[in-house]
């Protein structure tokens, strides 16, 4: 989704704005534009494709020269992606200046209401309409101003705004979409996420909905929709800015993938002590805990896969029943709530439109709510009744890999809280379920060895047509990431089945040669699983098999297998992913797609 920056202070404005810019590049966009207040007023320059295009134009941003400004890459959502419906937007005599993330939701009826003050729209976006409405309100106050269009405005909306009549005036706003405030020596920043102010300082606001933010070279202000001054304290991020580089590694998705085994110690770690699980950061007591006789895990894309293994999970070891949904499915779906359950949500960014929605219904109707998230300070986190973090550190790539990983541990953890609290598991088997969840960041290095291996065999199927992906239980679960982490980098059709739906249907599907990837990490499956197998098998399919070391049987029906290392059936998912991620990130990378970039995905997706 699209990525705002902005900066006031004594450097030259447009290398910094280009510089998070490219930051922000794993977002997703299809233009890019910045605005630089110099001596000759407020120029702005934009172009539609990739960052190179725009830093080309101006010359790494020499040919703007100017201490402050806004930039933008743009994800298209009202109108083509092309220069003119690039941001930066200004008002009709360019005195202001405006970036914007988010749908202004009722703009068609406020460009209606300009256009009949006289009013000229020379784009097909939404965010015009705020330069336009600003303009009607401006009266010499920018705060004044800001504030009257928040009361115009619906939906969601973070903007950076510049005034041609306050240089060295840097403002921003925001609803429900993401935005912070960089503290740095020599001048303030704003951004939609952390990575694009790391360079510069550790030092961050995070803007809370409806505030606003007024930057100059030596002051941050907020102040509420009232114009009242508002008193924030600032948060220090505890990444490195190496965290958000590539150290070596050709895309970030591989550095993720293989930070992994780091990223699940550092979620898993802090979080057992003595021998039980303590997750300090959870504000329900043992009798709340137990109170609970029903789950919802609500999540999107990759973390909703999380959530699907997390039922077998939950329901195996603490024996409460578990729903899980899409958010943007149970945010339209009356889902049956009451005080005896509990929502969690689950969400990388915490930023994620239906996500944050499906919260927010939840709380609504005053059940408890509960978000596992990687960003310190991001929406969910900050709205939930009760946040466990992941500690994955900033993912860049487009295709979760560590966040993934570290969603898993997070709910492996709160399972076994849960179990431990209500007694349905015990001591003894909690000592075993806690060794073997101690082995996951070894096994993943371990697992991690396939990787010539894996690369080797994804080199013969980089002209597929269809990949499918089968298994049963968590090994379904497991199917369903490995065939997402394919398609959306590679761009090769691919679908996840239940091993045993194949006969109802989707078989007709395999031809001569077609790759069918079998999972068959829980034992008391392997049998089943390897009937389907031999059922694909017979009908043409090569069989591609993960499967737990000892399961040499498997090698009767698969071409070609991958052992992962021993552990509880219900960890097996963290390691049987990584061949599936390995398997993914090769065959995209020999078809030379931009792995970390895919066509028209986004990181967050912030609108709905
Ligand atoms: C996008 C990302 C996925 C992610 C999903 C949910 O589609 O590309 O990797 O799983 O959004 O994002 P969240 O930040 O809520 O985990």
């Amino acid at each position: 989704m699209c990525g705002i920056v902005g900066y006031v202070g004594e450097n030259q404005a447009a290398p910094i704005l280009l510089d998070g810019l490219y930051k922000l590049e794993y977002r997703g966009y299809d233009s890019a534009g910045i605005a630089v207040y110099g001596e000759d007023g407020i120029k702005v320059v934009k172009a539609r494709g990739r960052l190179k295009v725009l830093d080309e134009m101006t010359h790494g941003g020499e040919m703007l020269p100017g201490t402050m400004g806004i930039g933008h890459t743009r994800w298209a959502t009202h109108g083509a992606p092309n220069d003119t419906n690039a941001h930066p937007h200004f008002n009709k005599d360019e005195s202001i200046v405006v970036v914007h993330n988010g749908i202004i939701e009722n703009y068609l009826k406020l460009k209606k209401k300009l256009e009949s003050k006289g009013y000229e729209f020379c784009s097909d976006t939404d965010t015009e309409v705020v330069a336009h409405l600003l303009d009607y309100y401006y009266d010499g106050n920018p705060l004044t101003a800001i504030s009257k269009i928040m009361h115009r405005v619906e939906g969601s909306y973070a903007l950076g705004i510049l005034f041609k009549d306050h240089p060295g005036e840097v403002y921003a706003v925001r609803k429900d979409s993401p935005l912070i405030v960089g503290r740095a020596k020599g001048g303030n920043l704003i951004a939609s996420d952390v990575p694009a102010v790391l360079k510069y300082t550790r030092s961050v606001y995070f803007i809370d909905n409806e505030e606003i933010a007024k930057l100059t070279r030596d002051t941050i202000t907020f102040y509420n929709i009232d114009e009242e001054p508002l008193q924030k304290t600032p948060t220090e991020i505890a990444w490195d800015i190496t965290a958000a580089e590539k150290g070596g590694y050709e895309y970030f998705m591989l550095k993720e993938i293989y930070e992994q085994p780091k990223a699940i110690a550092d979620t898993l770690n802090p979080r057992i002590k003595d021998g039980r699980i303590v997750i300090e950061e959870l504000k329900m007591s043992d009798d709340e805990m137990r109170q609970i006789r029903k789950i919802f895990i609500v999540a999107c894309g990759s973390a909703y896969h999380t959530g699907v293994t997390s039922k077998y999970v939950f329901e195996g070891l603490a024996r409460i029943p578990v729903e899980v949904d899409l958010a943007s499915e149970f945010r339209y779906r009356s889902p049956i709530l009451d005080e005896q359950t509990l929502v969690i949500i689950i969400s990388q960014s915490g930023e994620t439109a239906d996500s944050l929605a499906a919260l927010r219904l939840a709380k609504s109707q005053g059940v408890r709510t509960l978000g596992i998230v990687n960003v310190v300070g991001s929406s969910i986190a900050r709205e939930a009744d009760n946040v466990i973090y992941t500690w994955a550190g900033p993912e860049i790539a487009v295709a979760t890999t560590k966040a993934y990983s570290t969603q898993l541990i997070a709910e492996y953890l709160l399972a076994l809280k849960f179990a431990q609290v209500r007694g349905t598991v015990t001591d003894e088997e909690m000592e075993g379920y806690i060794r073997e969840l101690k082995m996951i960041p070894d096994q993943v290095e371990l697992t991690l060895g396939n990787k010539e291996k894996i690369q080797k065999f994804a080199n013969r199927y980089l002209a597929a047509k269809d990949i499918f992906f089968i298994g049963r239980g968590i090994d379904y679960a497991i199917s369903m990431e490995g065939s997402l982490k394919l398609k959306e980098i590679s761009y090769i059709h691919s679908d996840a089945y239940a091993a045993g739906e194949l006969k109802h249907g989707t078989i007709s599907l395999i031809e001569e040669g077609t790759l069918v990837t079998a999972v068959l990490t829980q034992e008391e499956l392997y049998k089943k699983t390897m009937s389907n197998m031999v059922e694909v098998r017979s009908r043409g399919a090569f069989v591609m098999a993960v499967t737990n070391t000892g399961n040499q049987e498997v090698e009767k029906t698969a071409d070609f297998v991958i052992y992962i290392p021993q552990t509880n059936k219900y960890f097996t998912n963290s390691l049987a992913i990584i061949p599936l991620q390995l398997f993914g990130y090769y065959v995209a990378l020999g078809r030379g797609c931009d792995v970390d970039k895919p066509r028209n995905l986004a990181k967050s997706v912030t609108v709905e």
